[in-house]
């Protein structure tokens, strides 16, 4: 016994290269951090307890001679290196040695699990997570966390998701993960020679919006008060598919659809709505591409499928839910006028009963052959007139339109029956109705002008706290109707954008006798101003701006974006001037339906940063944002140059529409230039999304070995050259 602990003194002292192994005694150590202490009855050899300590991932176990195990990470201060006899715990005035405990090596050397692992504000793709060090913390380097997924919808494989961050990170952020999933989340430490053991926690994603739009169902035939279609089920990766909404829509007097008013029939036509859902059918009965008969009089879950009128014309969407926990997302087919939903089934030609379906097939495809002719003159018509227009106006013409929702039909504020008062009405209904005591608006100060009215600086009491606001100002009454009719779009959609970090905040609206204040969060710097602010060279630098914040604009803007075009809203102007930046690096796109408002009076004229497709036809899509979103990252990583500033605007127009593309600045790699490339695609099908640029800009930035963007100074350095007069309008509007 004596030659072992004697053997033991000198590994312990001298050679820190022997190991130790489970169970050996290192010491007598006294004043043990009691808070790290476990301990465990009934284990009172020196094996038993290392044995049971290591379990429970602990570096020692302790002892009495003949007590009680107990395990800890951190060691108290040493007595001695040989067993430490227990002579006083029995005796009650023998204090100085009660602590005493003998303490050995569990043979567990790497790092425990980290503490108090906690996941919270869980949103569809992002969540928050905290966590405390593991016991033991000598020698952790960094943190690393992953997630893995336990359950899914997404019909693709999900890799595991893995992050690393310094180890003085207690808390972050994890985004990007996809909604209605559920992840094991695990959290390790990492120490210079392994990976520690791992805390964790299930977590389940929110459900999100459905991944895939439903396509528009196609229409079989028209039976007098009757209309089949067959339409097809929707994969969703985003949550279950629950159940299939049909919505039939008249197409005498077409209104703009608003999604969220849509309702069933009865209350429908009560509500003056040319629209309704007509019949709502389970997730079980749309296995495959399932055909349905609209106006059969039955009701389909809580809709009344009712009879159509004879004399009217009808197109069809379909919308798919998801459902979950309480939560619910809808998504409906694209409402923009494709071929189907110009079909003109009017009633008076009705079919007798019992015709073949083939019949009624052929009948359509004559149809389809006819109306894709009137379709062809009135693009044709269209085009004619827009080139025409053209000419005789110059670039102005683009931008007067304003931007818009793409869904453009007239008629919002109903002509014929002269009621704007109920759109406008239940427009009101969505939004936040500011009481007059909480907003405080200093009309002294005018901070931008917009199509309706000055924007003033304001202070807003919301939950107990005061915020400053910008509030816009509209002289309701003073408006003329077309006027009005406008301004109901952009309020339209205002409420559609819904929000969204990387969407200026439209917080809610305050009435007075004739103006209607709109209250927005407050930003007052815009990503424009901010990139030529950076414009300061230092010593290695000629930008204050880190080519990650470049970066993180971008990626901010195309996640915004990805949120606007799930609701369907199309930018139209995307471009610094209409983003602003709150917080000193937090992008807010703006310069959509009511947010555009301009500080110095002068809009901005986006014809730069505008698609060829769109130069050329006025033909504006989704991808038509993809294609100015690369301009704008262009303009943010030239620190706010203008595009092209060797073509004159009366040029611009004619050179884009040939082809003409920006070029590479030097500090910019191919890799990033090869994204901006893929947006100005001429196929408009090769443009990616929103949603996969967000990823291929994160993946960049996340590339340890990529250096996507350099902003070092170099000998014969120049800032790309602005030009403000190629930029703005003369007014507002
Ligand atoms: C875990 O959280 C509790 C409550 O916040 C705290 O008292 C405790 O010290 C934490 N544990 C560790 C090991 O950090
Ligand atoms: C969670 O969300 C709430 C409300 O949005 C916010 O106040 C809180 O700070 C968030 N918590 C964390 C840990 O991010
Ligand atoms: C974090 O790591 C660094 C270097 O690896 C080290 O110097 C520091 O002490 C560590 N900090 C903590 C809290 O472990
Ligand atoms: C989560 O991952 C950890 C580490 O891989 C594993 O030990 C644990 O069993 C997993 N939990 C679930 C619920 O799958």
């Amino acid at each position: 016994m004596a030659l072992k602990v004697f053997l033991l003194i000198i590994t312990l002292t001298t050679c820190q290269c022997m190991r130790l192994k489970q169970g050996d005694f290192m010491g007598c150590y006294q004043d043990l951090p009691i808070s790290n202490v476990n301990k465990i009855n009934g284990q009172n050899t020196p094996n038993d307890c290392s044995e049971i300590c290591s379990k429970l991932f602990y570096r020692y176990a302790l002892l009495y001679k003949t007590d009680r195990c107990s395990c800890t990470n951190i060691l108290g201060e040493q007595k001695s290196v040989i067993l430490c006899e227990r002579y006083c715990s029995e005796k009650p005035d023998c204090i100085l040695t009660d602590d005493l405990k003998n303490v050995y090596f569990t043979g567990f050397t790497v790092l425990g699990p980290p503490n108090n692992v906690t996941i919270s504000n869980v949103t569809d793709t992002n969540l928050h997570i905290e966590w405390n060090p593991p016991d033991y913390i000598q020698d952790l380097v960094k943190y690393k966390i992953q997630a893995e997924v336990k359950f899914t919808y997404a019909n693709k494989v999900l890799d595991v998701r893995s992050w690393e961050f310094s180890n003085e990170t207690l808390n972050t952020e994890l985004n990007s993960l996809q909604p209605g999933t559920v992840y094991n989340i695990t959290v390790r430490g990492i120490s210079s020679s392994q990976e520690g053991i791992a805390a964790f926690q299930t977590v389940e994603m929110k459900i999100g919006e459905p991944s895939n739009m439903p396509s528009q169902p196609s229409i079989l035939g028209r039976d007098g008060m009757t209309l089949r279609i067959q339409f097809d089920p929707v994969e969703n990766d985003n949550g279950p598919v629950s159940s299939y909404l049909i919505v039939v829509v008249d197409k005498i007097s077409p209104q703009e659809i608003v999604t969220d008013y849509l309702k069933g029939v009865t209350q429908a036509h009560h509500d003056g709505l040319s629209y309704y859902i007509t019949a709502e059918l389970q997730n079980e009965r749309v296995k495959e591409t399932t055909e349905f008969l609209i106006g059969d009089g039955r009701n389909y879950g809580k809709y009344y499928n009712a009879p159509l009128d004879i004399k009217n014309s009808y197109s069809v969407l379909l919308g798919v839910t998801s459902r979950k926990n309480g939560q619910e997302k809808i998504l409906y087919s694209e409402q923009n006028d494709n071929m189907h939903n110009m079909i003109v089934y009017v009633g008076g030609e009705a079919e007798p009963t019992g015709l073949t379906i083939a019949l009624s097939v052929g009948i359509a495809v004559v149809s389809l052959l006819l109306v894709a002719g009137i379709v062809l003159f009135l693009v044709l018509r269209q085009r004619i007139n827009s080139r025409f227009r053209h000419r005789l106006q110059d670039a102005q013409e683009l931008t007067m339109q304003g931007p818009m929702i793409d869904i453009e039909n007239t008629g919002y504020v109903s002509e014929e029956h002269d009621e704007p008062v109920n759109h406008y009405k239940n427009l009101k209904g969505q939004v936040w109705m500011i009481p007059h005591n909480s907003l405080n608006v200093d009309s002294t100060l005018v901070l931008g002008e917009g199509r309706y009215g000055h924007v003033h600086k304001g202070i807003l009491e919301k939950d107990n706290a005061l915020v400053p606001v910008s509030v816009y100002n509209i002289a309701d009454k003073r408006l003329t109707r077309d006027q009005k009719h406008n301004m109901l779009k952009d309020m339209d959609a205002l409420i559609k954008a819904g929000k969204h970090e990387h969407v200026l905040e439209f917080i809610g609206s305050c009435e007075n006798i004739d103006t209607v204040s709109i209250v927005f969060e407050n930003s007052s710097l815009t990503l424009k101003e901010f990139l030529i602010g950076s414009r300061i060279p230092s010593t290695d630098k000629f930008t204050t701006m880190s080519e990650e914040q470049a970066i993180n604009f971008g990626i901010g803007v195309a996640d915004g974006m990805n949120h606007l075009h799930a609701r369907r809203v199309l930018h139209k102007q995307i471009c610094a001037r209409h983003i602003g930046v709150v917080n000193g690096n937090i992008p807010k796109i703006t310069g959509f339906g009511l947010t555009a408002f301009y500080k110095d009076g002068k809009s901005p004229n986006c014809v730069r940063w505008t698609a060829k497709e769109v130069l050329k036809d006025q033909n504006y899509t989704h991808k038509s944002d993809i294609w100015s979103f690369a301009v704008l990252l262009w303009e943010i990583c030239t620190l706010g140059a203008t595009p092209y500033t060797k073509i004159s605007n009366s040029e611009i127009i004619e050179r884009v529409t040939r082809g003409l593309l920006l070029d590479r600045p030097i500090y910019m790699d191919e890799s990033l230039y090869q994204i901006l490339l893929n947006c100005w695609q001429m196929n408009l099908d090769e443009r990616p999304t929103f949603r996969d640029l967000s990823n291929a800009l994160a993946n960049l930035r996340d590339d340890q070995f990529s250096s996507y963007l350099s902003f070092k100074l170099y000998n014969g350095f120049k800032y790309e050259p602005l030009q403000i007069s190629q930029e703005l309008n003369n007014s507002v509007f």
